[in-house]
Order: structure tokens, then C-alpha cells, then sequence
């Protein structure tokens, strides 16, 4: 018996989340061939928490054993190192999500930035009710469970979200978005103090027990910095994307800088700048730099993705935000709305779903093959006429 052998017997061996056989994904980290007949494999796993080490151990054993010759099957465990992850992740390419009840979510996208208070929330709230305009399917996480906003801006109150039979926390529904927040379990305005076996717990459930059915979107809305959130998140989505928020001013492109290495080390992919608190334009056209000019440009230069958008100081996106209905939807043509429409679209753009239609047409023999759909080029360092 060979290595080869043997290592040809474990294709058989499938990850039930990534749903390919552990060779193909290259997790079969060492196979030793020991005297009489013992054989010991390491097998890599994406985290050392895997919930599924079980079944590896089992099937990893079952496969080995049926080879002549093999008496006894030891399986160990490694952690696959970020560089492993990251050709891992290369290889799997966007929206392979694991199994549960993130199964039927296409995109998971993380807008999160260096520090407090630059938009992110109003952005994701915005970019949700824009790419639901788009027709998309889209869902909301709010994952600051520290300083939960989405449910106001979304005129949510503190209603509890029903559980279905299954067992399974429905989301609440607002403007064609459904909404998760931390916020729809407390009284208003209770203080939350969060531990982190307790936080990673509650962002598991948010993933794994709440019923987000079918989504083209899932948008999580990180709370400021490069904590312990961002970490579990990434942990637990490791094919999710990175939007990054950042105000113009160049000390704050260097904090927002500071998630993009956070990003970068838990390699999430960064897919994105979006500059807001561009400039004030008063209703005569005069234009205010407040927080000065280039921050967004220079750090999606610095980090070679697109500039999604520039979303520039309006008054209305502040009062939309705090009276519940996004302003997307009430003034599509406010021109911060504008922006984060055209942001919505790079999104959009920059993550094509084939047709199911077109699918069909190829899965059918007789069918002339369908043209491929046309690659959607990558939007880059747009700049807006209004900003
Ligand atoms: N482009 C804008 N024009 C006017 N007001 C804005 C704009 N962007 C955000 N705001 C306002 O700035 C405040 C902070 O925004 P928001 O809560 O979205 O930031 P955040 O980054 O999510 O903050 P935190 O880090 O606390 O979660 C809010 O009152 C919001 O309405
Ligand atoms: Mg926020």
C-alpha cells in the first residue's frame, strides 16, 4: 500500500460545508504509513473549532481502513495556516457559503471601518434598501451589538422576532429588507455587555438559527473598530467580502487602513471603498470640504480595489436615518442617495449572478449552449459628479 493509494481513497472523503472532497481542497495535511498496517493522516481544517471534525474522523477512517492491508486508522487535526486559507478561499471563488442557514445567501458583505461614527450604518442600511431596489434579495445583520442602530433606522422597535416551527428566529421585514439585530431582544436601550464566549455565541446564533432563506445580500453592519466582532465573524464566514467606510480626511484613511489589515489577516476579501461625509453643497451649489478631500481615493489606490462611491453630506440621510425609512427610498435623487445607489450597482457588478434561466438553457443538451454572460468589468476609481 502507497501513499498514493491512499491518499486516492480519501477523495472519497467530502466537507459537507464546502461540499468537495478534502484532496481537492488540499486539507490532507500528512499520511504516514506505519508498521503493521497503522496508518496515520493529518487533516487541515479552516478553524480549530470545526463542528464537523466528527465526521472527518469517521469518514477519514472508514476510507483508509477498506484498503488490504490496513489495520488500524489514527486521524489527527491541524488548522489550515491564513496563507492555506487564503489559496483555499482562491479556490472555492465567492458565494460558497457553509451548509445551515446561510446556505442560500450569495453574497456576505462586511461594511466596517476603523472607528466610530463615519456612516457605516447609515450606509448599510441605505446600500440594503438600494440593492433591494435593484431587485435583489437582501437581508440585514446588525453586528454591533454594542451600539445596534439598524432596527431605528429601519423603524423597527423592540419587537421579538417569532420563531418558526423549525425552531428557526424569523428576521423582521422592513422596506423589503430582512433585518437581525441584537436590539429586537432587549428592552430600549438597555446597556449590553458582552463577553466573548457570549458575543462569538450570539453571532453564531445570528448566523447559524435565524431563518435568512434565499438572499442575494447579506449585509452585516460591523460596530467601529477591529475587535473581537470582526474576528468571530471572520471565523465563522471566511468567504465574506469587506466594504470599507472611511470619511475623506487622511487621519482617518490611516484608522480605516487599520481594518483593511485587520481584513487582510483573517483574509477576508476587501471589495471596496466607500468615502461618505464627501463634501456639503449648499442648496446654491457652493461646496464645503468638511472633512476634507481624497481619503477614499487614495485608500482604495493604496489597497488596489474600486471606489465604490463618494457620499456626500446631506441633511436628508441624517433625518431618514432617524425617522426609520432609508432615503433611498424616499428621495432616490437627494444626492447622497444618488451615491450610495451607484455604490449599490458596484456591488452589484462586481459580483455577477449568472441567470437561472441562462443555467437552464445550458443544462439542457439540445439547447444551443447559451453565450456566456458577458464579464462585468470591475468599476474602478469612479468619482461622482455630485462629490
Ligand atoms: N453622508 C451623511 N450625511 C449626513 N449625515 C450622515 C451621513 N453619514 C452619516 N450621517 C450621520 O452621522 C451619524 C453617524 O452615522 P452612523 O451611525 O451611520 O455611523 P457608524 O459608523 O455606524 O457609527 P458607529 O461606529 O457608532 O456604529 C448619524 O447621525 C448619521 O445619520
Ligand atoms: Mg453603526
Amino acid at each position: 500500500m502507497t501513499q498514493e493509494q491512499i491518499l486516492k481513497s480519501l477523495e472519497s472523503v467530502i466537507d459537507p460545508e464546502l461540499r468537495r472532497s478534502i484532496v481537492e481542497l488540499d486539507m490532507v495535511r500528512s499520511i504516514e504509513i506505519g508498521a503493521n498496517g497503522v496508518i496515520d493522516v493529518t487533516v487541515s481544517l479552516t478553524t480549530p473549532a470545526c463542528p464537523i471534525r466528527g465526521h472527518f474522523q469517521t469518514s477519514v477512517a472508514q476510507a483508509v481502513s477498506a484498503l488490504e492491508g490496513v489495520t488500524h486508522v489514527n486521524v489527527y487535526f491541524d488548522v489550515l495556516s491564513d496563507t492555506q486559507k487564503a489559496a483555499l478561499q482562491q479556490k472555492l471563488g465567492r458565494g460558497n457559503l457553509p451548509d445551515g442557514a446561510l446556505a442560500q445567501v450569495a453574497n456576505v458583505m462586511c461594511i466596517g471601518s476603523g472607528k466610530g461614527g463615519v456612516g457605516k450604518s447609515t450606509l448599510t442600511a441605505n446600500l440594503a434598501a438600494a440593492l433591494t431596489a435593484e431587485g435583489k434579495r437582501v437581508g440585514i445583520l446588525d453586528a454591533d451589538v454594542w451600539g445596534y442602530s439598524i432596527p431605528r433606522m429601519y423603524g423597527l422597535g423592540a419587537t421579538r422576532p417569532p420563531v418558526s416551527p423549525e425552531r428557526k428566529i424569523l428576521p423582521l421585514e422592513a422596506h423589503g429588507v430582512k433585518v437581525m439585530s441584537i436590539g429586537f431582544f432587549l428592552e430600549e436601550d438597555a446597556a449590553v455587555v458582552w463577553r466573548g464566549p457570549m458575543l462569538h455565541k450570539a453571532l453564531t446564533q445570528f448566523l447559524q438559527d435565524v431563518a435568512w432563506g434565499t438572499l442575494d445580500y447579506l449585509l452585516i453592519d460591523l460596530p467601529p473598530g477591529t475587535g473581537d466582532v470582526s474576528m468571530t465573524l471572520a471565523q465563522l464566514l471566511p468567504q465574506a467580502q469587506f466594504v470599507i467606510v472611511t470619511t475623506p480626511q487622511p487621519t482617518a484613511q490611516k484608522v480605516a487602513r487599520r481594518s483593511a489589515e485587520m481584513a487582510n489577516k483573517v483574509s477576508l476579501e476587501i471589495c471596496g471603498v466607500i468615502e461618505n461625509m464627501s463634501s456639503f453643497a449648499t442648496p446654491d451649489g457652493e461646496r464645503y470640504a468638511i472633512f476634507g478631500e481624497g481619503g477614499g481615493q487614495d485608500l482604495a489606490d493604496e489597497l488596489d480595489v474600486p471606489l465604490l462611491g463618494k457620499v456626500p453630506l446631506t441633511m436628508p440621510l441624517r433625518e431618514h436615518a432617524d425617522s426609520g425609512t432609508p432615503l433611498v427610498l424616499e428621495d432616490p435623487d437627494d444626492p447622497a442617495a444618488q451615491a450610495i445607489r451607484h455604490a449599490a450597482r458596484g456591488l452589484v457588478a462586481m459580483a455577477p449572478m449568472p441567470l437561472p434561466v441562462l443555467q437552464m438553457q445550458q443544462a439542457e443538451p439540445p439547447a444551443p449552449v447559451a453565450p456566456a454572460p458577458p464579464a462585468s468589468p470591475k468599476p474602478a476609481g469612479m468619482s461622482l459628479p455630485m462629490a
